[in-house]
């Protein structure tokens, strides 16, 4: 059995729980080194490459957000000549595998004043114009495969894969959505990234409770996708927000509302409360959740409890909710975002 490599990438700080999955998937075998501490790292499995892929794809980790294959790992001089040359070896020997293709150039630094003057736009941009050399073609999203970098003071790492295979096609799993003129907060970005992490289509959901809204960025979002919203929150709302058709605002706390049996098919909550307390609120509205709808919840984490935090925060809402998917995601900070349906 031949072993395999990767580059592992969590949230900051998350990335001892992101090896603890690792370790569950891949067994206690798996080696670890750290490229930046509490974030990113290198992992060996004795597994094959595909046979590696295929066990952490099955049981998607909550925590490990990225991965990479590392098909070389050449020691280079600090200097860029060098090590574009290196990256020109690497990519005329799998000519073959590229001609035609689309690919992806991704490419990451470790921290440090010692790579501080490596630009990566740079060899970014280089590494797109090497590509006509093997007849592919570079392309920044829609990718047949990835090319990822990843270079520290001594080392540089490539790798060449699927993007399915690397869990997130965006580079080290950082999605990137534009900022708005006149967004309403940040917060939007968690439901934008859960939409797509989950596989949801807010668009295809009828009416919305939005539990802890303000000041409005996820209900600017279901508006937009045309449901009618519900958003219950203490604090104010954004005034632009206020005067939309479809919405119903609440400034109230969420123990003070209820609503009739059914009224809603989602349920969104992002309030940063502690789990239990927050699991408590939302049980109290979940009679107006129907059989079959969907709830979207944030839930605050500590770092040395996360996993029990998941295991107490879905018994608080089981057995009416059942757990689809847990996931950290790059726009959680201290937090990770659970995606769950009403049982029918
Ligand atoms: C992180 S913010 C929500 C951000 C929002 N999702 C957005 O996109 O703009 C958390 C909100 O939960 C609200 N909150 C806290 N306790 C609450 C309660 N008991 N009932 C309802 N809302 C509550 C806070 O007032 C705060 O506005």
């Amino acid at each position: 059995m031949s072993d395999s490599t990767f580059i592992g990438t969590s949230n900051r700080g998350f990335a001892q729980q992101a090896q603890e999955e690792l370790r569950r998937l891949l067994g206690q075998s798996v080696k670890f080194e750290w490229l930046a501490p509490g974030e990113v790292f290198v992992f060996t499995s004795e597994f094959e490459r595909s046979d590696a892929i295929g066990r952490i794809l099955a049981q998607e980790p909550v925590f490990l957000r990225h991965i990479q294959p590392v098909d070389v790992e050449q020691l280079w001089d600090g200097s860029f000549d060098h090590a574009i040359r290196h990256i020109h070896e690497m990519l005329v020997a799998r000519g073959a595998s590229l001609k035609q293709m689309n690919v992806a150039v991704q490419a990451r630094k470790a921290e440090g004043e010692a790579l501080a003057s490596l630009s990566l736009p740079t060899v970014r941009s280089s590494v797109e114009e090497m590509l006509a050399t093997v007849e592919a073609n570079p392309v920044s999203r829609d990718a047949d495969f990835i090319l990822s970098l990843y270079f520290t003071e001594v080392k540089l790492y490539f790798g060449l894969s699927r993007p399915q295979d690397n869990l997130s096609d965006w580079s080290g799993g950082a999605i990137r959505f534009r900022k708005e003129e006149g967004q309403v907060s940040r917060a939007k970005f968690k439901l934008l990234e859960a939409e797509q992490a989950f596989g949801l289509d807010l668009s295809q959901y009828r009416a919305a409770l939005d539990i802890g809204a303000a000041p409005g960025g996820w209900t600017s979002l279901l508006l937009e996708r045309g449901l009618r919203v519900t958003a219950i929150d203490p604090a104010k709302l954004d005034a632009a927000l206020l005067r939309h058709p479809q919405l119903t605002y609440f400034p109230k706390k969420a123990d003070e509302v209820s609503f009739a049996a059914n009224t809603f098919d989602l349920l969104v909550c992002d309030m940063s409360w502690s789990h239990r307390q927050m699991a408590r609120l939302v049980r109290g509205l979940l009679g107006a959740l129907q059989p079959g709808g969907t709830a979207v919840i944030t839930v605050k984490l500590m770092h040395k409890k996360a996993f029990q935090t998941i295991r107490e925060v879905v018994s608080d809402l089981a057995p009416e909710l059942e757990l689809q998917q847990a996931k950290q995601l790059f726009h959680n900070r201290e937090e990770l975002t659970l995606f769950l349906m009403k049982q029918v």
